[in-house]
């Protein structure tokens, strides 16, 4: 099946309603995703990106029903991962030697990861235009690091649309495939999320990005991205929220994350939660049980948040490997400019506080000192710390006594 996006460039992509994670178990997806491939019939025949490997025969055979794929005189490949190149290796099979436009680096991806084929790659750089005849052509531009070092986006002359891989997608299945036909609310809840957890690591490439972007002064009339809706309706909406999320974004708002072996900490993690409340009614406040929580959506409201306050109880003088797993999966998303705080429960030894501390350092939180640390299960005095916990996430002084 294809839908129409605009004149002679259609969506042949695959919906894809069953699949539930991504980069592994990283990234829980709960409503479904797409891989957009798309196909331009101009005076040439393009078929820009596939989709993943366990779809390749779908795809071909989809394809196959469209159009005779010996009239496809070339693919582009704007990204190695096997999302949108898996399949290659069957689309090629059938149209050995059509030539496949990519950069230097996803020749490198793709042939790692499907082997020396003898495809006819086609390798251009930020500029390198191709004609597709009717007046128009097709400009390349690189995006490195947006988010793989293969990374480009392909823009279309005449019909103004820049097919620009990972950025500005979602995951997130839409039948209706525009952005203006999509539930809002949803579409950007998983634009944020896609952001927060894919895109955040290279905020600064991003924040580089974008303004080379608008230098090379294409208009745009559709943004076409890899997962998700095609963005029609003021496809510029999702670059300048672009240009906010690469620029250390942070709202009103603090996330408390913990896990409690014994509710100790549990307690301590809705002490400071209320006690926000009490101190800044505004700040909004989400609390997490690490455990049984999405951690995909955690860390969206973590890249939302000005502040987070990490708890665990000492488990064997370390912290729960729950806790631990969480702190190395934030790590990985480069979070900046926003402050910590720790707290937890011990029986005997008591570490879990500063092991929190100086991992949440590491990872590039600007920790407060005020914390609390309870002995077996916390007390009036362990409880009378959370104030002062709270204003120096809040930023603000001690209240007086
Ligand atoms: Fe959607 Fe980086 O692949």
């Amino acid at each position: 099946m294809r839908k129409l996006v605009k004149n002679n460039v259609s969506w042949v992509g695959f919906l894809d309603w069953e699949i539930e994670n991504f980069h592994g178990y990283d990234y829980n997806i709960r409503r479904g995703s797409s891989q957009n491939a798309y196909l331009i019939e101009e005076e040439k025949t393009v078929l820009i990106d596939t989709v993943w490997t366990p779809h390749q025969n779908d795809f071909v055979k989809n394809l196959a029903s469209e159009i005779d794929l010996k009239k496809i005189d070339f693919v582009v490949a704007n990204h190695g991962e096997a999302d949108h190149s898996g399949s290659l290796p069957a689309l090629m099979a059938e149209i050995p030697g059509t030539p496949i436009y990519c950069t230097a680096n996803a020749v490198k991806s793709i042939e790692g990861q499907y082997g020396k084929r003898g495809w006819n790659f086609r390798v251009v750089k930020t500029g390198d235009s191709v004609d597709i005849g009717n007046g128009k052509k097709l400009i390349f531009i690189e995006m490195r690091m947006l988010h793989w070092p293969d990374s480009m986006a392909t823009y279309m002359t005449g019909d103004n649309i820049l097919f620009s891989m990972d950025a500005f997608g979602q995951h997130i299945a839409v039948s209706e495939l525009f952005n203006d036909l999509a539930d809002q609310s949803l579409l950007w809840q998983e634009a944020i999320k896609y952001y927060a957890n894919i895109l955040n690591p290279f905020s600064p490439m991003v924040a580089k990005k974008l303004p080379e972007l608008a230098a090379l002064e294409l208009p745009i009339d559709i943004i076409a991205p890899s997962h998700g809706v095609v963005w029609r309706d003021d496809p510029m909406q999702i670059v300048e929220k672009y240009a906010q999320w690469s620029a250390d974004y942070q709202e009103d708002r603090i996330t408390v994350v913990y896990d409690t072996m014994w509710e100790g900490t549990a307690q301590i993690a809705h002490a400071i939660a209320d006690e926000i409340t009490r101190q800044s009614p505004d700040t909004v406040v989400k609390v997490y049980k690490i455990p049984t929580s999405d951690k995909t959506e955690v860390m969206t409201d973590v890249f939302r948040s000005k502040a987070v306050a990490v708890g665990s109880p000492t488990a064997v003088n370390g912290i729960l490997s729950s806790v631990a797993g969480w702190l190395d999966y934030a790590r990985e998303l480069k979070f900046k400019g926003k402050k910590a705080a720790a707290f937890g429960c011990y029986g005997w030894s008591g570490e879990s506080v500063k092991i929190l501390q100086a991992r949440l350092a590491e990872i590039g939180f600007e920790v407060v000192e005020e914390n609390v640390r309870a002995n077996w299960k916390p007390g009036e005095a362990d409880l009378a710390l959370v104030p002062g916990l709270v204003a120096a996430l809040l930023g603000n002084k001690p209240a007086e006594e």
